[in-house]
């Protein structure tokens, strides 16, 4: 029985990507999102074209009550689960995030349900030894910056989470990789102004399923990014906050 890997927000354009990676070398797939229909499409795309083992199932990660269900009912369809890619996400207006009644979506989706449905995952994966962990944070979670901080603050905490996460489940073998991708052309990024070396999601999926095979904690994608957010990071904060980023 082939090693199965558990997609979270499997219908990103950047999890799509991934999907067809893991795929392609051999692994079962479990979709999980919001959008039914659509995940039934992509497992049966996935399937034909990959002859590989495909389920999926509803996936709100704002439902927390509704986690430990789901990730049994996951683990009873696929108890050959290997991996998990945590790759929902929700930008919204960062502008109407201001209000905080949108602003506590944008935490929801990026954050506390992130944290919630990893703790079902680590749990089953650390007494097991075994397995894999990638989280999807973004850039955007290495400095507060004023056109984007609800959504920062939140994959700020979520890259703060994997951290230790990855210290916790360490000894155990269990490897926990945290990918902090740059600006990607998909629908959470069509329209914005002011982009700049966009990535395709192609290349970033194929590159997290890549990942892999190297021994890198953090990730950024492209690398290029890494050198950029040091940059940012190092802007003493008397210069930071005049400057209108
Ligand atoms: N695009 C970029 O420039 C960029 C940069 C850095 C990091 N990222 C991160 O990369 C990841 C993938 O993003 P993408 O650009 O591929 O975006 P996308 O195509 O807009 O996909 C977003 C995904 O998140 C899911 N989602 C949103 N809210 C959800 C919720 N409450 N519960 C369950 N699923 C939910 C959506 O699923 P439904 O079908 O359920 O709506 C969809 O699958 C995200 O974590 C994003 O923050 C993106």
């Amino acid at each position: 029985m082939s090693q199965a890997v558990l997609i979270l927000g499997a219908t990103s354009a950047i999890a799509r990507a991934a999907a067809a990676a893991f795929a392609g070398q051999g692994y079962a797939l479990y979709l999980a999102s919001r959008d039914r229909d659509e995940l039934r499409r992509s497992a049966a795309d996935l399937r034909l074209r990959y002859g590989v083992e495909v389920r999926y199932g509803p996936f709100d990660a704002e439902a927390i009550a509704t986690h430990e269900s789901f990730f049994r009912s996951v683990i009873e369809d696929m108890p050959n689960l290997h991996g998990v890619v945590l790759a929902f996400g929700f930008l919204g207006d960062q502008q109407a995030a201001r209000d905080f009644r949108l602003g506590e979506k944008v935490i929801a989706a990026n954050f506390t349900g992130a944290a919630s449905i990893l703790s079902h995952c680590a749990n089953y994966f650390e007494p097991l030894k075994r397995g894999f962990i990638i989280g999807i944070s973004s850039v955007a979670g290495d400095r507060g910056r004023q056109s984007n901080y609800v959504y920062g603050a939140a994959k700020g905490a979520l890259s703060l989470y994997l951290e230790g996460l990855r210290n916790r489940l360490f000894p155990v073998g269990v490897r926990v990789i945290t990918v902090k991708p740059g600006f990607v052309d998909t629908a959470m990024t069509y329209g914005l102004p002011g982009l700049f070396l966009v990535a395709s999601p192609q290349d970033i999926g194929e590159r997290i399923v890549r990942s892999l095979d190297k021994s890198a904690d953090v990730v950024y994608l492209p690398w290029f990014w890494r050198y950029i957010m040091l940059i940012i990071r190092h802007i003493p904060e008397p210069v930071f906050k005049r400057l209108k980023l």
